[in-house]
């Protein structure tokens, strides 16, 4: 058995000297490759006495385990020393000044968020907040969807495993659970938008999994629906620019207004280019209608006294009409050459003071 000890020495120094995880391959086919010299004792055991065969047996395992164990860890030692390595090369300097001729872009999403941010403002609305990871009550049973209600599916939720008392947290399907937590918090009167992401599990030229909304809401004594006309409708002049903007109310169902509209942008699609005005399409921008009853009774509100409306708003779908951008789902490919293309200058970001454009 000698030979033995010095094919474990021999095979042991190989393997915790490998200089390199190819050598490291190397060294394994050879000890327990089909060829290997490991394997090579484990075919002599057919040639061996029954009695002697199992003594032998049993060291040749001994042997083999040992040697796979000693591969496993220098692997693991050779993994890290290479990424470490790499760490070393690809340092970044972040204190070094920005190269002028590699200037960053704003996204067109925040670029339009903030537009739509100061046209709101100036009208007097303040920004308010709520979480991505929403419950069901927020989402919808405060928003007169109770369970079993069709509007559910139509959401396309993507929902997170449930928890040991049987709730479901889910990602907000829209911006409007800020609604519920603004008249929760707050005591009328209200006036609020809230920016932010919102999620359904949907794709295509016009949809995606992420996407951002805006929600507003309005809750007053004398709020009514010529209110919430004028508004939409000096938003949509504000934001485009553009004095002949078709824009049409169409009459719409939302479990949370009553009644309820969308708002729809005339445009085209020829050569796959996107404009505005021109040609006999609609893209949908917005919902909206008047705060349902139920929903400010959810939130302690007298619906006898007080009254509103809300409307959500598609940033994606308003930033693809105002820059022409035809297709959303580029929105999120986060290519280089399109964010050239499509981005902002920083200097060019509206503030209230500056105004949407220069
Ligand atoms: C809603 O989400 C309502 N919460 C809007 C609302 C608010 C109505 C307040 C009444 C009062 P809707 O599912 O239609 O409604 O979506 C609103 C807008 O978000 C759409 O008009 C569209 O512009 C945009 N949108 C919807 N789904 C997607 C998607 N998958 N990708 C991009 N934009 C989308
Ligand atoms: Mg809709």
């Amino acid at each position: 058995m000698d030979s033995l000890e010095t094919l474990r020495a021999l095979a042991l120094a190989q393997v915790e000297q490998a200089p390199s995880l190819e050598a490291l391959e190397a060294a394994r086919v050879a000890l327990l490759g089909k060829k290997g010299s490991i394997s090579g004792l484990m075919t002599s055991l057919g040639a061996m006495a029954p009695e002697e065969r199992k003594e032998a047996g049993a060291r040749f395992n001994v042997l083999k385990d040992e040697v796979a164990q000693a591969l496993s860890a220098r692997k693991t030692q050779l993994e890290a020393g290479a990424l470490d390595e790499r760490l070393a090369r690809e340092t970044v300097d972040v204190t070094l000044p920005i190269r002028p001729e590699r200037q960053g872009r704003i996204h067109p999403i925040s670029q339009v968020m903030e537009e739509i941010v100061t046209i709101f403002a100036q009208m007097g609305f303040v920004v308010a907040e709520g979480p991505d990871i929403e419950d069901d009550f927020h989402n919808f049973t405060a928003l007169n969807i109770p369970p079993e209600h069709p509007a559910r599916q139509m959401h396309d939720t993507f929902y997170f495993d449930e928890r040991p008392d049987g709730t479901r947290h889910l990602l907000r399907t829209h911006t409007s659970p800020v609604q519920i937590r603004t008249m929760l918090s707050s005591a009328p009167p209200i006036r609020i938008i809230a920016p932010g992401r919102t999620y359904r599990c949907d794709s295509d030229m016009t949809h995606t999994p992420m996407f951002h909304q805006v929600e507003g809401l309005v809750i007053d004594k004398s709020t009514h629906m010529g209110h919430l006309k004028g508004c939409l409708t000096e938003f949509v002049r504000a934001f485009f620019q553009v004095d002949d903007v078709p824009v049409r109310f169409r009459p719409s169902f939302f479990p949370f207004t009553e009644p309820s509209a969308e708002v729809d942008i005339g445009c085209s699609r020829e050569g796959g280019e996107l404009k505005i005005g021109k040609g006999k399409g609609w893209l949908e921008i917005l919902g909206c209608g008047m705060v349902h009853p139920n929903v400010l009774k959810s939130c302690n509100i007298d619906p006898e006294i007080y009254q509103g409306f809300a409307f959500g708003v598609g940033v994606e779908r308003v930033a693809m009409l105002k820059y022409g951008i035809p297709d959303l789902r580029t929105f999120f490919d986060a290519d280089i050459r399109w964010l050239e293309h499509y981005g902002f200058q920083p200097g060019d970001v509206p503030t209230q003071s500056g105004g949407l454009s220069r």
